[in-house]
């Protein structure tokens, strides 16, 4: 057996024994953080950790869980929550944990948003980011289908029908996503492969490709700064530690992480053990009838916002039915925050609240977004349809005027 000196750090424990990767180099010496950066930093960690305890709890769930349109709400409803030792435990904590990521995608998205991280070089980071978002979205999607109650099967109905607007092909494209002409035993089926299987493998991929463009040019600061990495960490080492605007990542940086994870846990558990309910719908513990049109229709509240701009436009314009206006508002809401780091013109990386034009841009954006979510839930009847029909064409001109509106910004303060 190989003879090792003992070890100063559990770092040190792991370059003996794994001998190829030198782990507190590349962790202690060569990885390194700004200084200036506050939690909101610490939504990718977050994220990381939610996506273990997604992926750790859902294979508990899928020991006992049945693809089968005959079995799979009794499975889940009686088997799990029952009969299982601590079923309703993994479901509560996969449940919560679903929703609770689409919270913290959020709040890193829009991050990325007011600091402007999307770009001069962090492109490419948006644009795994938002790999992400779809796969993520997609992921939620699939499994809310699975317990196979009323509010999967209709929303399930109703998400697979949008893609029937699409000119030509939409008909063939609805019945090839089902594998059937209506939502069947073949749909579940697939929805569960895609759930269990080729969208987290893809994740995976994803999440190691948006880590990768991190590398360069590194994440932003809360001042949007351009420094040397190797000048600054040069000044930490050689005992500066004030005057340095670097940290190393392992531990000092991950101490910080760490703490926010921590209060997080706090919160989610809070959810899990007294407020579970909120992720999941009352109507959803009733079996899936086709034959049974739930009287409101509405997905989890993550899609609301977007779920809106497809209700907003309900009547004819332009000689284009209401409905295909909804369509392609849809289909601009969802595509839109793709081509963020060019639509916003200004070359300026600074925190929203340092750019004059762009920072009310932002809030609206927000106020927006919160209206558009709250009335996605409301019945689309009487003064609620025509708020969906205001706050619907205010996320497109909200898009539409931000090249405009950047452009004006960067001029204004290039004058300066
Ligand atoms: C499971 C999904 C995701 C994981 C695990 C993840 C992870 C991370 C991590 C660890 C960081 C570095 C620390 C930080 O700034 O928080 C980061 C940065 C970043 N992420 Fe994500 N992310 C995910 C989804 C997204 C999404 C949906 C977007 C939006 C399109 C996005 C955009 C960004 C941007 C722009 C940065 C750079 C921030 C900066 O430069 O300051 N990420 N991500």
């Amino acid at each position: 057996m190989a003879e090792f000196k003992k070890a100063d750090s559990m770092l040190e424990w792991f370059d003996q024994r794994l001998g190829v990767i030198n782990f507190s180099k590349v962790m202690m010496t060569e990885y390194w953080i700004p200084k200036n950066i506050n939690f909101l930093w610490a939504m990718g960690a977050l994220l990381m950790m939610m996506f273990g305890v997604l992926l750790i709890s859902g294979i508990f769930l899928l020991m006992y869980y049945k693809p089968d349109v005959a079995l799979a709400f009794d499975s889940v409803n009686y088997t799990i929550m029952h009969d299982v030792a601590y079923g309703w435990l993994f479901r509560h904590i996969h449940a919560v944990g679903a929703s609770v990521i689409f919270l913290v995608i959020y709040i890193h998205m829009f991050t990325g948003i007011y600091y402007g991280s999307y770009k001069k070089g962090r492109e490419m980071i948006w644009l795994s980011g938002m790999l992400l978002f779809v796969l993520f979205s997609a992921e939620g999607f699939s499994g809310y289908m699975l317990p196979w109650g009323q509010m999967s099967y209709w929303a399930a109905y109703v998400i697979t029908e949008i893609f029937g607007g699409i000119p030509v092909i939409g008909g063939d494209l609805v019945v090839w996503i089902r594998g059937n002409f209506y939502v069947s035993d073949s749909t579940l089926t697939r929805f569960f492969m895609l759930h269990v299987l080729l969208i987290p493998v893809v994740m995976l991929g994803a999440i190691a490709f948006h880590f990768y463009s991190l590398r360069f040019p590194h994440v932003n600061n809360e001042a949007g700064e351009f420094f040397d990495y190797d000048v600054e960490a040069e000044k930490y080492l050689a005992g500066d530690k004030k005057g340095s605007k670097v940290i190393p990542f392992w531990p000092v940086f991950l101490a910080k992480d760490f703490f926010v994870m921590g209060v997080f846990l706090i919160f989610f558990f809070y959810l899990v053990f007294y407020y579970y309910g909120f992720a999941m719908d009352p109507v959803n513990f009733d079996k899936a009838d086709g034959l049974k049109t739930p009287t409101h229709i509405y997905p989890e509240w993550y899609f609301l916002w977007s779920y809106e701009v497809l209700r907003g436009f309900f009547f004819e314009m332009f000689g284009i039915s209401g409905k295909d206006l909804g369509l392609m508002a849809f289909a601009f809401a969802n595509g839109i925050f793709l081509v963020m780091p060019w639509l916003d013109r200004s070359p300026t990386v600074a925190p929203a609240n340092q750019r004059p034009y762009f920072k009310i841009w932002f809030w609206l954006l927000m106020i927006d977004l919160i209206v558009l979510t709250i009335f996605g839930k409301l019945p689309p009847t009487g003064a609620n349809a025509w708020v969906g029909f205001a706050s619907s064409l205010s996320f497109i001109v909200l898009f539409l005027a931000l090249p405009v509106i950047t452009t004006l910004e960067a001029k204004k303060l290039g004058a300066k």
